[in-house]
């Protein structure tokens, strides 16, 4: 029987549940699903590529339809060589819509036989992006529950020592400023 693999292409810095929601759900319905993180040399991630592929890996590694892998160049390039039939993309709300219709019908032209499909992830997800985890744990904020366990300790691993969980409780009003106090012993 014919076999269906997809790609889920992505900046994945970091994974967040909104990408596991995607994942858990591409996993049903491609034969395989390969998770395919963009090595961006331009960019400056806040995790490095090998960090990234560490994080997936873990957490997909119950799914026996699932690999992570690394590309750079065309997604499209990428997809021909892995053998890849569709092309994985979420949506979560109407602004995604704009851009990510640019992508697929730029994809589209570049290699037509290859079909992005994309998934909603839960609802509750629906506003999440890396990009406002990255803000909100560099912060100092909580990320509980919007990435998983394993990316919030490597998230607070990332941060300024000072705001490191654990090192540091209260917050105390000092004038008008809010300042961060050390745990007594
Ligand atoms: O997680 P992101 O950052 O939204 O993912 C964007 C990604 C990696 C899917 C997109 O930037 C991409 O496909 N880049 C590879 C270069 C490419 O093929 N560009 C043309 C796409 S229309």
């Amino acid at each position: 029987m014919h076999k269906v693999t997809a790609i889920y292409p992505g900046s994945f810095d970091p994974p967040t549940n909104g990408h596991l929601d995607l994942i858990e759900r591409g996993s049903k319905i491609f034969d395989e699903l390969v998770v395919a993180i963009l090595r961006n040399a331009e960019k400056a991630p806040l995790f490095s590529v090998a960090e990234r592929v560490g994080m997936l890996e873990a957490l997909t590694s119950h799914y026996e339809n699932v690999r992570v892998d690394t590309f750079d160049g065309l997604t499209v390039e990428y997809a021909a060589r892995v053998g890849a039939s569709s092309l994985l993309r979420g949506i979560r709300a109407l602004t995604d819509y704009e851009y990510e219709l640019q992508m697929a019908l730029m994809n589209r032209k570049l290699r037509p036989e290859l079909e992005t499909v994309f998934m909603m992830p839960a609802e509750k997800y629906s506003y999440l992006s890396s990009r406002l985890v990255r803000e909100v744990a560099q912060l100092g904020g909580s990320v509980k529950g919007l990435v998983p366990e394993l990316v919030e300790q490597n998230l607070r691993g990332k941060l300024d020592p000072a705001y490191r969980l654990g090192e540091f409780a209260d917050i105390e009003e000092s004038g008008k400023k809010k300042m961060r106090t050390r745990k007594k012993a």
